[in-house]
């Protein structure tokens, strides 16, 4: 475990509400919103209203009607007709078919709360109604006792993921080392201006280079180029190992199926980083 500052989390200070996108599939999101979420809870805060110190809160928000976020902690993700909710009910368009946001969240054995999505979310990706995009940034508003909320969206940038970004505080860019990753970030980037309306200033906070293997000339190169392109925001990456998808078939996250692995110890570094800057740090 790297060296952990004292966090605190300041009296009447709300969630930060963390995207998890990018728009090409597989690039590691999910793998990211799970694992970041675990290592985040794995932290201690000192809580200003409780004056308490415990364990840093963490909802998880799947937005993709693949399900993986919700699976990758444990959780079935409902078939269709199963009356377990989900987000499909959050954010229906009809009103006397919607739910709150709390009451969809379940626990998990590993200490992160998860919203869970099903297959039928695809049908609301085409439109969420009127004040659609606006309803998962009210819904999380209900929320206050979270210090972060991960969501994980979906490759396509449509009704979900706007409502995501209209939601967030800060968006996070997962993105690999194939040879279009960096035009996939440009994209992902002006897609984020465009909720602008919704959600003034929204912009791509932070930049991790997920599945990454290092030693070839071209990730190298990638690596550069996200480097030279978003200093502040790089976050550094996530070394390549099959432990990943080896703990995604267990249904784990990766330091529980592996804590000694290198991808574990690079998720427990990004998610320092990420709790020293969402809460008040101490050294
Ligand atoms: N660091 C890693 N090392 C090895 N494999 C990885 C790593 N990160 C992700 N993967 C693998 O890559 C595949 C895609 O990962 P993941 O599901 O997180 O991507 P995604 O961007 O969420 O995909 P989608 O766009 O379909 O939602 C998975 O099989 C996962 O196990
Ligand atoms: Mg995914």
């Amino acid at each position: 475990m790297p060296k952990t500052p004292k966090l605190v989390r300041a009296l009447n200070s709300p969630p930060v509400v963390i995207a998890v996108a990018m728009r090409k599939g597989g690039v590691g999101k999910t793998t990211t919103a799970v694992n970041l979420s675990y290592e985040l809870t794995r932290l201690q805060v000192f809580d200003e209203a409780e004056q308490e110190t415990r364990p840093i809160r963490v909802l998880l928000i799947d937005m993709d009607p693949q399900g993986n976020a919700t699976s990758g902690l444990g959780l079935e993700v409902p078939p269709d007709g199963d009356p377990t909710p989900t987000m499909f009910n959050v954010l229906h368009p009809e009103k006397h078919r919607r739910m709150p946001l709390n009451d969809v969240i379940q626990g998990t054995d590993f200490g992160v709360d998860v919203a869970p999505s099903r297959e039928a979310l695809d049908e609301l990706d085409k439109g969420l109604g009127p004040g659609g995009q606006m309803r998962l940034r009210r819904e999380v508003e209900t929320l206050p006792a979270y210090d972060f909320i991960v969501i994980d969206c979906r490759p396509t940038l449509n009704e979900l993921a706007s409502a995501a970004l209209s939601a967030a505080t800060w968006v996070l860019a997962a993105v690999g080392t194939g040879p279009d990753e960096v035009g996939a970030l440009a994209s992902l980037d002006a897609a984020v201006e465009n909720v602008d309306l919704n959600n003034p200033g929204i912009k791509i906070t932070h930049v991790l280079l997920t599945n990454y293997l290092g030693g070839s000339r071209a990730t190298k190169s990638i690596r550069r180029a996200v480097e030279e392109a978003w200093p502040k925001e790089y976050l550094g990456y996530i070394s390549r190992t099959i432990r990943v998808t080896e703990a995604k078939a267990h249904c784990q996250p990766i330091s529980v199926y592996d804590p000694t692995c290198t991808a574990a110890e690079d998720y427990q570094r990004v998610a320092v980083r990420i709790a020293e800057e969402g809460l008040i740090s101490h050294g």
